[in-house]
């Protein structure tokens, strides 16, 4: 790989859906790595984006009604926005559907059909339509799709292959002799284990228009579109021709270093785009490193459940550098993890607010009160043990021990966790060092000064690396340290060198970094649900309750209900269960509702609901309701809301 270019990617994700915590996981990683090789002087170009044709687009976009193209321009502001929020300093974002990438797969097609690597076969299979992808009989099993179970088709029909199988021992030999390139080990000896057990069969790259028309055409043959898998994996080349730094000079930037996957697309990585690859031959990847899964609380993390992640939400609950700090620190990259806002709100308590944002805080108290806020210069250590260089050597470009090369080792390996132990290991040196030092008992104003710059520094310094995972924290401190720049554009081989901060500056402390949150108030014993409208004392002799409780129809007749639209909905800053709705009921009107562990925003707009319209007004979190939709709750807490059995207009009376 050439020395200077570091070419990261992420997966291009579907436009399907809304995106959730395992898109923000993927993408925060490559962004680490992204600033991290900037700062090293690297020219990185660092890609995300969209994949937008297929059958899951093309089936979605059909459910609301609208073009799969009109459905993709909509979703995929979803995903730009995140990126915004969560801080994430792409340089390039693709869609498939970019004229530009859909000729780069036109011609790949065509040249892999002049090179014999493309045939056109007769061919009967089982396929599965949510995933997209054929299944032998073998694989099958009930007839059920082995990925997803659910049930599979058999479909007999003319398709174009990409002689894949050719490649198996190829294929098996380099992932042998490059043994960096699947990561982490485990993912690649399932790989090899794969590959060295069964037969590799030919990939169907096409897909009849009569069955979906939504892909990029065949150049050869109007009556196919390309497999969305196919035209997807050349993402990662084709942006490099026009999207990459310095565009036009061709695949200049090709191979890319790193591919960021998740676990689960793996294969389609790991084996269609290196064989895809070697048919071309161009070059392959430097690595393709998988990660694992959240769960959610220790379920599986799905819709029907209701407990998918937003990362805004969690962003603006949280903060965005804790966010993006605990799902790095909780789990080794590679393996599954537990998400949970508790264990969230303990890794901002314990290490954000205790270990840095106290070492912030004392460090600045000491310079204010001492040094009436002005960073003093360092002394040469008074006739005793030379602490000072201890805390130095941490940050020295010679020691093998310092962060320098632990954290090139670290990140050089995707391996996150261990890189952010090695900070706060050295975070908690520094901490040792206070306590060896006992400033506030010192009396040599020398020594004091020499302690009192070491502390400063070493915040510094932690800051410069902290940068590419909380990126605007690590700025924060230079700022509450009087540094008037800001680390992104500077290089290690100036800001990471001990000494760069100048005497003299005078230190603007600021708010605490990392609040505490009260855990017993937010996760100790469960509040009673204040929501839940209160059950009727019960009386004695059980059903009496409900009898007692009897409404006449003129009590009834108070309640008014109208079918009402949806015409926007959004979820409201740091509740995970409020979404603002603004609802056509014949007058528009804005309601607050409780519904967000069941629906995300998207899905409910265009729903008809039911409205209670002469609630009195309630502000909820700030916000004001007029009104209230109708929802039946579930033993298991999920919600559904009532929806007209047949189509009628907004505003029809409820009675
Ligand atoms: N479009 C394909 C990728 C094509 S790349 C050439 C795709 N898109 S996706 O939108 O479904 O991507 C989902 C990504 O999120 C995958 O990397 C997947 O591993 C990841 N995750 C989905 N659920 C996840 C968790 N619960 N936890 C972590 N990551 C998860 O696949």
């Amino acid at each position: 790989m050439r020395k200077n270019r570091f070419y990261i990617t992420t997966p291009i994700y579907y436009v399907n859906d809304v995106p959730h915590i395992g898109h923000a996981y993927t993408t925060i990683a490559a962004d680490i790595l992204a600033r991290y090789n900037r700062l090293k002087g690297k020219d990185v170009f660092f890609l995300t984006g969209t994949d937008e044709h297929g059958q899951k687009v093309d089936k979605a976009a059909r459910e609301r009604g609208r073009t799969p193209q009109e459905h993709a321009d909509i979703m995929v502001e979803n995903f730009r926005a995140l990126w915004r929020k969560l801080n994430i300093s792409n340089d390039a974002f693709i869609r498939t559907t970019d004229p530009e990438h859909k000729k780069t797969v036109q011609e790949v097609l065509q040249r892999l059909l002049e090179k014999g690597e493309i045939v056109k076969r007769a061919y009967s299979g089982w396929y599965c339509t949510p995933d997209e992808r054929f299944w032998t009989e073998k694989e099958i099993t009930g007839g059920l799709c082995p990925e997803c179970r659910r049930p599979v088709e058999q479909i007999q029909e003319e398709n174009y292959f990409f002689l894949m199988s050719k490649y198996q021992d190829r294929l098996i030999r380099y992932i042998e002799d490059n043994p960096s390139y699947i990561l982490p080990e485990t993912r690649r000896n399932e790989v090899l284990g794969f590959l060295k057990n069964n037969e590799l069969g030919d990939l169907c790259i096409s897909r009849p228009k009569s069955r979906l028309s939504w892909g990029v055409p065949l150049p050869f043959d109007d009556e196919f579109v390309a497999y969305v898998w196919f035209d997807a994996l050349l993402n990662y080349y084709s942006a490099t021709r026009y999207l990459s730094p310095a565009a036009g000079n061709g695949g200049d930037w090709w191979p890319a270093e790193h591919h960021l996957v998740g676990k689960d697309i793996l294969t389609t990585h790991a084996v269609y785009w290196s064989t895809m690859l070697m048919a071309l031959e161009w070059q392959l990847p430097g690595n393709i490193f998988a990660h694992g899964w959240w769960t959610v609380n220790g379920e599986k993390m799905s819709k029907s459940l209701g407990n998918v992640v937003d990362p805004a939400a969690m962003a603006d609950k949280y903060g965005v550098d804790a966010f993006r700090y605990f799902l790095f620190r909780e789990v080794p990259f590679g393996l599954d993890g537990d998400f949970s806002e508790e264990a969230l709100a303990k890794r901002i308590n314990t290490d954000l607010a205790n270990d840095l944002g106290n070492l912030l805080s004392r460090t600045l108290t000491m310079i204010e009160k001492y040094r009436d806020g002005t960073i003093p210069a360092p002394v040469q250590a008074r006739d005793r043990e030379d602490l000072e260089g201890k805390v130095r050597a941490w940050f020295s470009g010679e020691s093998d021990t310092g962060t320098a090369a632990a954290l090139d080792g670290y990140l050089g390996r995707v391996q996150f966790h261990q890189a952010l132990t090695h900070l706060w290991k050295v975070m908690g040196e520094v901490n040792e060092y206070i306590a060896a030092t006992v400033p506030w008992k010192e009396k040599d104003e020398d020594t004091l000064s020499n302690i009192l710059y070491t502390l400063a520094e070493s915040l510094r310094l932690l800051s410069v690396y902290l940068w590419p995972f909380m990126p605007d924290t690590a700025d924060n401190i230079w700022a509450q340290l009087g540094i008037g720049q800001k680390i992104g554009g500077l290089k290690l081989r100036e800001a990471g060198v001990w000494g760069w901060l100048k005497a003299g500056t005078r230190i603007q402390k600021g708010s605490a970094l990392f609040p505490r949150i009260d855990l017993k108030k937010n996760f100790g014993k469960k509040a009673p649900a204040g929501d839940k409208a209160p059950t009727p004392p019960e009386k004695k002799g059980g059903k009496g309750a409900e009898k007692d409780n009897l409404i006449t129809i003129s009590d009834f007749a108070r309640v008014q209900l109208k079918i009402g639209r949806v015409l926007h909905a959004e979820r409201i800053k740091g509740s995970e269960k409020l979404i603002r709705l603004r609802v056509d009921t014949g007058e528009g009107r804005q309601i607050v509702a409780g519904i967000g562990r069941s629906y995300t925003p998207e899905e409910l707009i265009g729903k008809k609901i039911a409205v209670v319209t002469n609630l009195k007004p309630a502000k909820l979190m700030g916000v004001e309701s007029q009104g209230m939709l109708l929802a039946a709750s579930g033993s298991n807490g999920e919600l559904s809301i009532l929806i007209p059995d047949r189509d009628i207009e907004e505003g029809a009376v409820i009675r």
